[in-house]
């Protein structure tokens, strides 16, 4: 707890720092272009830029991006290694070649307002995705949209899985006291699904009148080997005392198994519920191998295809509806992509 509440005026700070950088940057070759979209006919470009693209699920957004566009425009799919400073300098780029319409996937949503001030100067519609940006921002400018999923949504089905497990299981209940003893594995600390998640999984546990006690929580950045780290300190500091792992993504949730195997879990019986999000293919393997217990589909699918038709649609000049991108836009300005809960039962619908 303390040490989220620690790292969000570090992300400002950065974010300030960012700021400053940028304003003394280049991009003032904004006179001429106003894009060169609206009604010219020709083939659209987009220019996308992901956090990282070493990270998981935001690949499987990434494919899904180019699957859509594939026939139907350019897409320029750029990485911006985790890195603002470098995100803000392929958004100039994007900027300096008119392109019609970007989509960017923040490294700091609190960066968004800074991005929102460039686009709207060369008048390039953005979609936002899975970084969500903060609501002041996204009122900047009527040009600006968001494609993302409930955080909150995740985290309530992320507990109601460990929930249906645990009444299903007294076993579960090591020391027979009638409380989880669970460990937290956090995503980046001021992250919509990192911060969401954490509170809506403990939050649905203790809805259903279950109780609960922290022993020990750290965030893993969404990393499968930092997660397999923290696990394995947990499991020295604590042992068998924990009874379930949460896990705000898969990656991690696969690091904490790993973990869990060095120590003789998952053999002889030794068994310890552990549940992620974003039903990536390892995870799935994960489920039928037995280690995972659940995890939360995250629709990379629906994500990408929604992103490139929200863009597509403002690169052509037009307001972004159901009508021209086939998913309903909620208050003007967002595409909601629902979750779905998988165990091994319902693997299938992940796929
Ligand atoms: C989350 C996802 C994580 C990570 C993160 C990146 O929605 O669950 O695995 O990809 O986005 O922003
Ligand atoms: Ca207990």
């Amino acid at each position: 707890m303390s040490k989220a509440k620690k790292w969000i005026p570090v992300l400002v700070a950065g974010a300030v720092a960012v700021t400053a950088l940028s304003a003394c940057g280049k991009s003032n070759d904004n006179q001429e272009s106003g894009g060169s979209g609206g009604g010219g006919g020709g083939e659209k470009t987009i220019g996308v830029a992901i956090y990282k693209f070493d990270d998981t699920f935001m690949t499987g957004v990434r494919n899904a991006i180019s699957d859509a566009a594939n026939g139907k425009a350019k897409v320029d799919i750029v990485d911006s290694q985790n890195s603002q400073p470098t995100q803000n300098d392929k958004v100039d780029l994007f900027i300096s070649k008119k392109y019609d319409a970007m989509a960017i996937n923040a490294v700091d949503r609190t960066a968004a307002g800074v991005i929102i001030d460039k686009a709207k100067a060369a008048n390039i519609p953005v979609v936002f995705l899975n970084r969500e940006p903060l609501a002041d921002d996204m009122k900047k400018w009527d040009k600006v949209y968001y494609v993302g999923a409930k955080a909150e949504q995740s985290g309530t089905m992320e507990g109601e899985l460990l929930v249906d497990y645990w009444k299903a299981h007294p076993e579960a209940d090591k020391n027979k006291d009638g409380v989880i003893q669970y460990v937290m594995l956090k995503g980046e600390p001021g992250h919509q699904d990192a911060e969401l998640r954490t509170k809506f999984s403990i939050q649905a546990i203790e809805d259903a009148g279950l109780k609960v006690e922290k022993v020990a929580e750290d965030t893993a950045m969404w990393d499968r080997a930092k997660a397999q780290d923290k696990m394995a300190t947990f499991l020295s500091a604590h042992g068998d005392k924990i009874e379930a792992v949460l896990a705000n993504n898969d990656d991690m949730a696969l690091g904490a198994i790993e973990a869990l195997k060095a120590a003789g879990y998952f053999k002889d019986g030794k068994y310890i519920p552990v549940v992620g999000v974003d039903a990536t293919a390892p995870a799935l393997q994960a489920l039928s191998d037995g280690t995972l217990l659940g995890t939360v589909l995250n629709d990379a699918k629906n994500q990408g295809a929604a992103t490139f038709k929200l863009a597509l649609a403002l690169a052509n000049g037009e307001t972004p509806s159901k009508d021209n991108t086939g998913y309903d836009i909620t208050d003007g300005k967002y595409v909601w992509i629902p979750y779905k809960k998988i165990t091994k039962d319902n693997m299938d619908d992940a796929k």
